[in-house]
């Protein structure tokens, strides 16, 4: 069935000494532990000593954000194909800071998906409502037309290569976690959208994570939702003992 997925996102955290320390302490930690992925989505500068340190672990290795074009006048982007060269795997796509800070929208979050599929990198795409949404009861308009935004133009056959992350921005580095309850209605909300894009074999086949406040004690009970397939993960991703709980909570 569908397989867990446990993601960091260290966003501007962790230098590339710092980054080489980390998964050194991390790999024994998680050795073995095969009954999800383990994933590291990392600064632009830590990518390369991350697959460094990585190598011949079950740690894969990913980056935050990827630019839409190919190539030229975009002063400080990264394209998918520099990615891809150094040997990174996983890319997220449309996290709600990028969204708030950097001016995403729908539509490029749409543009960097393509580019990354076409470069070969797997996708973690990122959505969800702001506190203002759900207050208003429309978490389920705004999910729903985030995903349909986010996934226009994208062929059935990419699917496989992407995975969703279900972030309510209300509880990404709040300390406030949606209950096992949101997580999975919303997951299932989104679930349902694959599947009238998709048809109903795509969308019992799309792994959807939770992300927003994730960590060693709340993990297990998000897990544990028939819609959520694992989690992405902020602050509890820095410290080499919350993640591996987190791990331990998948398997
Ligand atoms: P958090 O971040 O776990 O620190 O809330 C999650 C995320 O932003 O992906």
């Amino acid at each position: 069935m569908r397989r867990y997925v446990i993601a960091g996102n260290w966003k501007m955290n962790m230098t590339p000494a710092q980054t080489a320390a980390f998964i050194k302490e991390l790999a024994p930690m998680v050795a073995g532990k095969d009954k999800c992925d383990i994933v590291l989505c990392v600064p632009f500068v830590d990518i390369a000593p991350a697959i460094e340190a990585a190598k011949g672990t079950n740690i894969k290795i990913g980056a935050e954000n990827v630019h839409f074009k190919e190539s030229g006048a975009y002063t400080g982007e990264i394209s998918a194909s520099m990615l891809k060269e150094i040997g990174t795997e996983y890319v997220i796509v449309g996290h709600s800071e990028r969204r708030q800070y950097f001016a995403e929208t729908d539509e490029t979050v749409n543009l960097r998906t393509k580019a990354a599929l076409a470069a070969g990198l797997k996708v973690i795409l990122c959505l969800g409502e702001l506190l203002e949404a759900r207050q208003a009861g429309i978490t389920e308009e705004i999910v729903s037309m985030q995903t349909k935004l986010d996934f226009a133009g994208i062929p059935a056959e990419d699917l496989k290569n992407i995975i969703i992350a279900y972030e309510p921005v209300w509880a990404i580095g709040t300390g406030l976690t949606a209950t096992p309850a949101q997580a999975d209605e919303a997951c299932g909300i989104i679930r349902r959208v694959i599947g009238d894009l998709y048809g109903a074999k795509a969308a019992e086949e799309m792994i959807i994570q939770y992300g927003g406040s994730m960590n060693d004690a709340n993990a297990a009970e998000l897990l544990a939702c028939e819609n959520v397939d694992g989690g992405l993960i902020g602050g509890a991703s820095l410290k080499t003992d919350k993640f591996t709980a987190i791990v331990d909570a998948a398997n």
